[in-house]
């Protein structure tokens, strides 16, 4: 893949891995299930203090090699037990992709029958029906989500900077103001100021293990870190850029996103008398109803949820290349039979998930619970504790001036970050077992 043509180009294309259905779809459902304000003060903490320097980390070994996870530490001269590092984070982009294809799926069902007008003037307990219809047949999950996969793996066999640079410039920024558009609308729902009150009001006896667990599980997600994605992309960096530059602006980016979903959907839900606790199908059986509420709302809806479908592409797009870049430069198998090989059983794994709604909960807890913590603490202390600090100070440095926090984030990610995401971690698994 060709180096991105300049800084905005970069940031546009890591914003476009980041910013998915993790900000649309996982982070409100998350959020109400962990209480609300309380968990989203917990996020921006841990946004901040560990996933903004874990994210710089990676783009440090990507660009410092230019290699792609699966290679990035065999580059450096690691041992063998380092190198699978590489190899686990490209197992868990596999993971990821076979469950998020489902949620791509709906949301394409979701467009294309906004567009048919069939959602239009349903009342809350029907749209709760669709989705309930659309979960609990597993042809139907399976159909759509082909498609997306489909449209996935085209993608990646052409190779991906151009196309998704361009995403980054217009339709991002078109999904935000979509988002505002409705957020409008749905502060101005009768009923919205429980919502708010929800979302922004925290009650810290909300906050348990649980909560603590999910926050920096849903911060790594969100922010595609912990499997290599970011690692990769950041080998596509020019060596002029700011890392840490770059790095913040697509934690604000990623973070302004998730943090107006829920600003939309929480007034929704309290307005539309939905538990906010129900789970994956929160935004689904939240949305179609506001829609209802404007003028227009069907053209509306579609649009929306195309943006939405655009944006989960390009964050399943970065999950695939991981893998095919690993085939393609581990095997030197031609991109083109490297995507058809990932692709195909990414599907048969996304059929599992489709019939069962008890692997597709494993894939997504496992994932982001535990996989992406495991991989981002293990990045961390390969480049913090067996590379020398001059190669993380010297990468940050950008057009030949130092980054001046590079001595004081180092210190962060070699001692304190890796202690917190093991603590984190080490109470959450015991949380989840037991
Ligand atoms: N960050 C993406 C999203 O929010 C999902 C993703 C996770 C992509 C991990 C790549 C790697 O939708």
């Amino acid at each position: 893949m060709d180096k991105f043509s300049s800084r905005m180009g970069a940031v546009a294309a890591a914003a476009g891995s980041a910013v998915g259905l993790g900000n649309v779809w996982r982070f409100p459902y998350i959020a109400g299930e962990d209480g609300g304000a309380a968990f989203l003060l917990l996020y921006v903490a841990f946004v901040v203090l560990i996933s903004i320097p874990v994210l710089l980390t990676e783009f440090v070994l990507g660009r410092s090699t230019g290699k792609p996870v699966t290679s990035a530490f065999a580059a450096l001269g690691a041992s063998r037990r380092w190198q699978l590092v590489g190899f686990a984070g490209m197992l868990t982009a596999f993971l990821i992709l076979s469950y998020y294809n489902i949620v791509s799926g709906w949301t394409l069902y979701y467009g294309v029958h906004s567009l048919a007008g069939d959602l239009s003037g349903l009342s809350e307990g029907e749209v709760q029906q669709v989705f309930d219809e659309l979960t609990r047949s597993p042809a139907e999950s399976i159909l759509w989500m082909s498609l997306m996969l489909f449209g996935t793996a085209w993608i990646v066999s052409r190779g991906v900077a151009g196309g998704i640079e361009k995403y980054g410039k217009i339709l991002m920024p078109l999904l935000f103001v979509l988002l505002v558009v409705m957020l409008v609308r749905s502060l101005t729902l009768e009923g919205a100021a429980a919502g708010m009150a929800f979302y922004l009001k925290p009650d810290f006896s909300k906050l348990d293990g649980r909560a603590v667990f999910d926050a920096l599980g849903q911060s790594f997600f969100s922010l595609s870190i912990g499997m290599g994605t970011m690692t990769t992309y950041g080998s596509y960096i020019r060596k002029e850029a700011n890392l840490a530059g770059v790095a913040w602006r697509v934690a604000s980016i990623d973070f302004l996103v998730a943090f107006l979903a829920g600003a939309v959907i929480f007034p929704c839900v309290f307005a539309f008398g939905v538990n906010p606790a129900q789970g994956p199908g929160l935004v689904f059986v939240t949305l179609p109803n506001i829609f209802n509420q404007i003028p227009l709302g069907s053209l509306f809806a579609f649009l929306f949820f195309a943006l939405l479908v655009v944006a989960a592409l390009t964050s399943s797009v970065s999950l695939l290349e991981v893998v095919v870049a690993y085939f393609t430069d581990s095997f030197r198998m031609p991109r083109k039979r490297a995507t058809v090989v990932a692709g195909a059983l990414t599907l048969v794994f996304g059929v599992a998930c489709a019939l069962s709604s008890f692997i597709f909960d494993l894939f997504d807890n496992l994932t982001a619970n535990v996989l992406l913590p495991l991989g981002a603490l293990l990045i961390v202390v390969f480049v913090t504790h067996r590379l020398p600090r001059e190669l993380f100070v010297n990468e940050c440095a950008a057009h030949g001036a130092p980054w001046p926090l590079a001595a004081a984030c180092f210190f962060l990610l070699r001692w304190i970050i890796p202690v917190a995401i093991a603590a984190i971690f080490v109470g959450g698994v015991y949380n989840w077992i037991f």
